[in-house]
């Protein structure tokens, strides 16, 4: 089962932070995950819209120049990072799932993406680009076939994961509170790969790794490490 940092770890460093990433990439994960806004022509990797609760500023993302983001402290000192910060950072030392929160057009998030396979020792199978919008999912498959793309959700359809296979997804994205057993039998019959989202409980991942889960977003890689070590013994 994948760990993957959500967020970064960032129950040890402030979340979607450079700090954050960093200490993901150095307990040794599978893959980090980032959530991206647009601002003016910049991606800036930050969870929410409003700026409040994860920084000292006011109001929302856009109601901010870029530069004038840059100046807010996003925690413990540390800066609201740039999506390529956040690349050069990883420089492919793991995998990058690129959440599109705050965006309207993906053309720039894969131009980005062309430049870290160029320029920062990544591989085009490294990046994973994922949204609760499916219709930016749909648009980055018509654009560009062969970019992997995660379909999220955070309800067990009455159609399972159909919605995966209708997009054309690498994996479905399903938050822990809705996964079930018969959902995770559904996607894998489809070929899609699962990951559950946020699972920092121990007793969680072990029930997810019985159900053959392929990874879980986790505040707390750490702890999970250690229990997908110590699952089968
Ligand atoms: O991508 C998994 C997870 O991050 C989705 O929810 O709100 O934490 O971005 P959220
Ligand atoms: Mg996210």
């Amino acid at each position: 089962m994948l760990i993957i940092a959500h967020r970064g770890a960032s129950k040890l460093a402030p979340e979607n932070t450079l700090a954050a990433i960093e200490q993901a990439v150095r307990l040794g994960v599978d893959a980090i995950e980032v959530d991206v806004h647009h601002s003016e022509h910049e991606l800036v990797v930050i969870h929410d819209r409003w700026l409040h609760r994860t920084t000292n500023g006011q109001g929302r993302i856009q109601d901010h120049s870029f530069v004038k983001l840059r100046e807010l402290d996003a925690g413990s000192g540390e800066r609201i990072p740039t999506l390529w910060e956040v690349m050069t950072a990883i420089h492919g030392r793991c995998d990058l799932n690129i959440e599109l929160k705050g965006i309207q057009d993906v053309i720039p998030v894969l131009t980005l993406v062309d430049k870290a396979v160029a320029e920062l020792d990544f591989r085009p199978e490294q990046f994973l680009l994922s949204a609760f919008n499916h219709h930016l999912l749909f648009e980055t498959k018509r654009i560009r076939p062969e970019m992997q793309v995660g379909a999220l959700t955070a309800s067990c359809p009455l159609d399972y994961a159909n919605f995966g296979s209708v997009l054309g997804a690498y994996s479905v994205h399903i938050c822990m509170d809705a996964v079930t057993q018969p959902f995770v039998e559904d996607a894998h019959s489809r070929g899609l790969a699962v990951y559950v989202y946020t699972v920092d409980e121990p007793e969680d991942m072990h029930i997810l790794i019985d159900w053959g889960v392929d990874g879980i977003f986790t505040n707390r890689p750490d702890t999970a490490m250690n229990v997908v070590a110590k699952h089968s013994h």
